[in-house]
């Protein structure tokens, strides 16, 4: 088990983080057409290629989280995507869950679905050089939600999930996301990731998972992204602490957060306050998707055989980030 633990180090620490490039070829599809670049297979390895083989890897991410499409691909040096990951010094992870589908007794809420057929799927991923896995939860904030229902199923279905990764050598990424949507205050947010979390260790310590050898991937404490009451960065890294402190147990090593919609300098200087004032043992640290690829993206799509330009501003937001798990980011570096 501590051969999990040490998986888990290496992807955090060090001023490390993990970069989240599983998104589902519906969602890359998304995300490129915004750009206007086609969604062709060859463009989504291009793009994801270009990024797995920049310097800033080698410093700045420990881990990559990749979707079932690329970690089955080749790079151009003939690599496979998972040996080229390693050759960075990083850890080739896989996004295993099979997406959000309608609760069933609360349609408006969502169960995330993919454990039929996983420990089969689990084998065929390590096998390809997987060593994390990742399996995301998602929850609305209203009144009403997240409802018991949605709080104790998806609770239920993350601790399945992180049993039979670990059975399979791999550590899990413990991912319940609250989604920022709504017009909910930051204490709203507070209150309800709390529910979500606790209740997630609650049925992970059931099902005998070994924290040491699992990875929290959550959400900040933040405003929802419609409310208009707006509050500074020391308080969201506040409430963020005192939430984690409140409903993680002490044996999971670290915490990376995710994205979820904030720009990519909120998303640094955010993290960064979190760890100016980081009093517990738990490593802070970032698994980021858009808050590490957006401007990478945008850059990429006015010229797609720029590689070098790529990678500098993927290198830039890298850099931007590890320096905020650090506490070490500001304003003035980000600008240079
Ligand atoms: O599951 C969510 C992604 O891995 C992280 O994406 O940082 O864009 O929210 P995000």
């Amino acid at each position: 088990m501590s051969e999990l633990n040490n998986i888990a180090l290496k992807i955090l620490s060090n001023g490390k983080g993990i970069l989240a490039a599983d998104e589902s070829t519906g969602t890359m599809t998304k995300r490129l057409k915004a750009v206007n670049v086609e969604s062709t297979q060859e463009n989504r390895l291009l793009f994801r290629e270009t990024l797995f083989s920049s310097e800033g890897m080698k410093k700045c991410i420990g881990g990559v989280i990749l979707y079932d499409e690329t970690i089955k691909q080749n790079s151009i040096s003939k690599k496979t995507i998972p040996e080229l990951i390693s050759s960075s010094g990083a850890v080739p992870g896989i996004k295993v869950d099979t997406g959000a589908k309608i609760l069933a007794s609360s349609p408006n809420e969502k169960i995330t679905e993919g454990l039929d057929g996983l420990r089969e799927r689990l084998k065929e991923y390590y096998k390809l050089g997987a060593r994390f896995t990742k399996w995301r939860a998602v929850y609305i904030i209203s009144n009403d939600y997240p409802s018991k229902l949605s709080i104790y199923a998806n609770a239920h279905a993350l601790a399945r999930y992180s049993a039979l990764v670990q059975e399979n050598g791999m550590v899990p990424i413990v991912e319940p996301e609250v989604l920022m949507d709504g017009e909910h205050s930051a204490e709203e947010c507070f209150n309800k990731t709390s529910e979500v979390i606790k209740k997630c260790y609650e049925e992970l310590i059931k099902h005998k998972v070994d924290l040491k050898g699992t990875i929290l991937k959550p959400n900040m404490i933040l405003p929802g992204s419609s409310s208009k009451n707006n509050i500074d960065s020391k308080k969201i890294a506040e409430l963020t602490l005192k939430c984690l402190k409140g409903s993680v147990p002490s044996e999971v090593p670290g915490i990376a957060f995710l994205s979820g919609g904030q720009s990519e300098q909120e998303a640094a200087k955010n993290l960064n306050s979190i760890n100016l004032i980081n009093d517990t043992n738990f490593i802070m640290t970032y698994s980021y998707g858009r808050a590490l690829q957006q401007s990478a993206l945008k850059f990429w799509s006015k010229d797609i055989k720029n590689i070098k330009g790529t990678q500098d501003t993927f290198n830039h937001r890298a850099k931007m980030c590890s320096l905020a798990s650090q506490g070490k980011w500001s304003e003035d570096i980000e600008k240079k």
